[in-house]
């Protein structure tokens, strides 16, 4: 399996604290059955600041000291671009890292509590410089929460979304993966991945989140969600089902 977000590169955000913990994550992907992680620490999130070299020239570490240790995964290159109003002077600056650096696809991150009014703008000047937004989580975000057509907005617009393992398995609680369930109805989920930052919470469940979409959704969402994860490390275009529009909540009581 393909996970398209996590935080794995040491002591750079706030994922693991040193290389023993590294390996333990390492070692716990591969044991859930992940061969390939995109390791995707943040960027402008008001914390941390992690440019696109940084990152590239850890990537080629790491992967290196994955082999010497005999752990068969593979690191590969992103970035959790966080909304923010220098967005693009950071583009401008060639500090923006797009997964696997292909220019093409990039993991975007909301703040938890709201959706910024600029966003669909954002989003707009993104596609016109030819890159592909992933909004992580947005099953944990209380805008999309109040108004679920928001994310059909989005994805009409050209967007695409990234639910987080551990948001559909439960561990965020009932209200989240409710939520997530009915994106991922609403043909409004491309992606499935870890978001891990350690081998405790959010550690590697990928299996156990693609089993419960096949379980309770259906096999076709499985094979779906999979199949985008590999069409991006491929480097070809991801499958874009067409969303279904959420009901207005007044129709809800007839
Ligand atoms: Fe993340």
């Amino acid at each position: 399996m393909i996970d398209i977000h996590c935080h794995i590169l040491p002591n750079i955000d706030d994922g693991p604290p040193n290389d023993f913990d590294f390996l333990m994550m390492a070692n716990q992907a591969v044991k859930n059955g992940i061969t390939h992680a995109y390791a995707t620490p943040h960027h402008l999130n008001g914390l941390y600041f992690n440019p696109k070299e940084k990152i590239l020239k850890l990537a080629v570490e790491y992967n290196t000291l994955l082999e010497m240790n005999n752990i068969p995964l593979q690191i590969h290159p992103g970035q959790e671009l966080r909304i923010h109003r220098e967005i693009f002077q950071s583009l401008e600056r060639n500090e923006i890292l797009t997964l696997d650096n292909k220019g093409k696809y990039l993991l975007l991150e909301l703040p938890s509590r709201e959706i910024p009014d600029n966003t669909q703008e954002v989003v707009y000047e993104l596609l016109l410089k030819g890159l592909t937004p992933i909004f992580v989580h947005p099953e944990r975000n209380r805008g999309f929460h109040e108004d679920h057509n928001l994310l059909f907005d989005l994805a009409q617009e050209g967007a695409l979304f990234q639910l987080t393992a551990g948001s559909i398995v439960g561990q965020f609680g009932k209200k989240i993966q409710s939520f997530s369930e009915k994106i991922i109805e609403h043909k409004l989920a491309h992606f499935i991945a870890t978001d891990a930052h350690n081998i405790h919470f959010r550690g590697s469940n990928l299996k156990e989140a693609y089993e419960w979409v096949t379980n309770k959704i259906g096999i076709h969402h499985t094979f779906y969600l999979k199949e985008n994860t590999e069409l991006l490390l491929t480097g070809k275009n991801v499958h874009i089902e067409q969303p279904v529009p959420f009901r207005k909540r007044f129709l809800r009581i007839f």
